[in-house]
C-alpha cells in the first residue's frame, strides 16, 4: 500500500503535458468489441482504469498488443461470450459499457453490476430505457440480463442527462437496423470522441456535442487507427492546482474550448488565464477571491472538477457557495479538508465555504478519484507536510501525478506504507 507525502508551500512553475482523456478511453476500449477488424488506439492515458478495461477485454478473449505505453492494438474477433462477471466489473464504473457493447455485437449481454466511486445511488434506469426502446428485454437482478431478437432503431428521450446512458445507447444502436435518435443526450467531449472513434470504423453517428444524436445503423464496423482527445479534467486539475498554489504554469496538449467553464471560474476568482491554440497559461500573483459555482452537465462546470474548485475556494477571500447539481453525495471529502483548517459547511448538495488564510497539513484520505486530486491540491498549499492515503483512487485517473507535479516544482513523494494490505476497490 502506498501514500503521497507532500511538503506544501511551493508555488508551481513550468509546463505540464496533459494525457489522453480517461472517460473517453474507458468508453472507446469496450467499443472495440463492435469491430470486425483491428483497433489501434493511440494517446491512451497510462492509468489503472484503462489497464482494468483492457484486462477485461483480454480476459474475454480479445487479442491485445501494447505497441508502447500509450498505444494498443485490440482485435476482439476472439471474444465468443456475452457474459461479463463481477470479478471483471467490480473495480470500475465504466465496465457498465459492456452492456451496450455486448448487446450491439451479440444481441444479448449478461453483465454484473459495476463498482466505481461512491457518490450515492448510481441508477441505470436511463440505460435500460434505451435498450428497451431498441427492442431488448432487460432484467436487473444479480446480473443485468439483456436480450433482443433484433435491435431496431427508435427514438429515446432521456429523462436525465446521463453520460453513461448516452454512451451505452450509442454502443447498442450503432449496428441496429435503421435510425436511432437520442434526445436530451449528454454533450461531454468524450461522447463526441466515442462517436468519432465509431465513425472512423464505419459507423454513421451525427449530432454528438448537441443534445440530439442521430445514429444510422450499419452492418459492419472495420479496422481503425484512432487517437484519444486530451483529458479535460486532468487539465482542469493542473489549472486549479497552479491557481491555488500560486505561480505560473503552461498546461499543454489541451483543447481550450473544453476548458471554458473552468477558465471562466478561475478568472472570476482573480486568476490570470491566457489561452493559446492547444495550451493554457495560468498565472496567479494576487490573492484569490470568492466565487459561486454550480456543477452542470457539459458545457456547464464539470462535477469532476468540483472537489478541486472547493479546495481552491477554501483559501479565497470571502464566502463562496458551491452547488452540486449532478450527484447526490459528492461532498464526502469535505470532512478531510476541514481537518486541514478549511471552513466549509455542507447542507445536502450545497457547500458554503468561508475562505481562510491558509490550510494546515494533516493526514487525510482520498475518498474517491477527484477527491484525491483535491487532497493533492490542499497538500500543495498547506503549511507543513500532508500525507494522503488510499491513493489507488488517484492512480485510477491521473497519469504519473508525482512526476508531473515534481516537474512543476512541487515537493511530492510516493511512499510505501509498511504493514498495511491494499483493500480491494469497488
Ligand atoms: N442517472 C440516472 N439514471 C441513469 C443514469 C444516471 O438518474 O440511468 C443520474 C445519476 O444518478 C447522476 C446523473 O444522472 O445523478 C449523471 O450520471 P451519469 O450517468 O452522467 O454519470 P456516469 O456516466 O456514471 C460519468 C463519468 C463520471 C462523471 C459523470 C458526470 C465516466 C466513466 N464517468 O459517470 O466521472 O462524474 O459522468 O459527468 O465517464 C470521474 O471521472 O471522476 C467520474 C466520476
Amino acid at each position: 500500500m502506498e501514500k503521497f507525502v507532500i511538503e506544501g508551500g511551493y508555488p508551481l512553475k513550468g509546463e505540464v503535458t496533459i494525457s489522453g482523456a480517461k472517460n473517453a478511453a474507458v468508453a472507446i476500449i469496450p467499443a472495440a468489441v463492435l469491430s470486425d477488424g483491428v483497433c489501434r488506439i493511440e494517446n491512451l492515458p497510462n492509468i489503472s482504469d484503462v489497464a482494468t478495461m483492457i484486462k477485461i477485454l483480454y480476459e474475454l478473449g480479445a487479442n491485445v498488443k501494447y505497441i508502447n505505453k500509450t498505444t494498443v492494438e485490440i482485435d476482439c474477433k476472439g471474444i465468443k461470450t456475452h457474459v461479463v462477471p463481477y470479478s471483471m466489473t467490480k473495480s470500475t464504473r465504466a465496465s457498465s459499457y459492456f452492456m451496450g457493447a455486448m448487446l450491439g455485437r451479440f444481441k444479448k449481454a449478461l453483465v454484473a453490476p459495476s463498482g466505481g466511486c461512491d457518490f450515492g445511488v448510481r441508477p441505470i434506469d436511463q440505460h435500460t430505457k434505451g435498450f428497451e426502446a431498441l427492442g431488448a428485454k432487460v432484467e436487473v437482478g444479480g446480473m443485468v440480463d439483456i436480450k433482443a431478437d433484433e435491435l431496431i432503431g427508435s427514438s429515446v428521450y432521456m429523462d436525465h442527462v446521463s453520460v453513461g446512458a448516452t454512451i451505452n445507447i450509442m454502443l447498442a444502436a450503432v449496428k441496429a437496423k435503421g435510425l436511432t435518435v437520442i434526445e436530451n443526450a449528454a454533450k461531454e467531449p468524450h461522447i463526441v470522441d466515442l462517436a468519432n472513434f465509431l465513425n472512423s470504423m464505419g459507423a454513421d453517428i451525427r449530432g454528438t456535442g448537441t443534445d440530439v444524436i442521430k445514429i444510422y445503423g450499419v452492418e459492419h464496423l472495420g479496422s481503425t487507427t484512432y487517437s484519444i482527445i486530451p483529458d479535460q479534467i486532468e487539465a482542469g486539475t493542473y489549472m486549479v492546482a497552479a491557481a491555488a498554489a500560486g505561480g505560473d504554469v503552461l498546461v499543454k496538449n489541451i483543447i481550450p474550448k473544453h476548458m471554458e467553464s473552468i477558465t471562466a471560474k478561475l478568472e472570476e476568482a482573480g486568476v490570470e488565464v491566457e489561452e493559446y491554440d492547444d495550451s493554457i497559461r495560468i498565472k496567479r500573483t494576487a490573492p484569490l477571491s470568492k466565487c459561486n459555482v454550480k456543477t452542470m452537465p457539459h458545457p456547464g462546470f464539470p462535477t469532476d472538477m468540483q472537489p478541486q474548485m472547493v479546495t481552491l475556494l477554501s483559501i479565497a477571500q470571502g464566502t463562496s457557495i458551491v452547488n452540486e447539481s449532478v450527484w447526490d453525495n459528492r461532498f464526502r471529502y469535505v470532512e478531510q479538508l476541514t481537518r486541514m483548517g478549511a471552513q466549509i459547511s455542507v447542507d445536502g448538495k450545497v457547500a458554503v465555504i468561508e475562505g481562510v488564510d491558509k490550510l494546515k497539513a494533516a493526514p487525510v484520505q482520498a475518498v474517491d478519484l477527484r477527491a484525491g486530486a483535491a487532497m493533492i491540491i490542499a497538500g500543495l498549499v498547506a503549511e507543513g507536510t500532508t500525507e494522503i492515503e488510499s491513493i489507488d483512487y488517484i492512480d485510477r485517473g491521473y497519469e504519473d501525478v508525482v512526476g508531473k507535479f515534481t516537474a512543476l516544482g512541487a515537493h511530492i513523494k510516493r511512499v510505501t506504507i509498511h504493514g498495511k494490505v491494499q483493500p480491494s476497490v469497488g
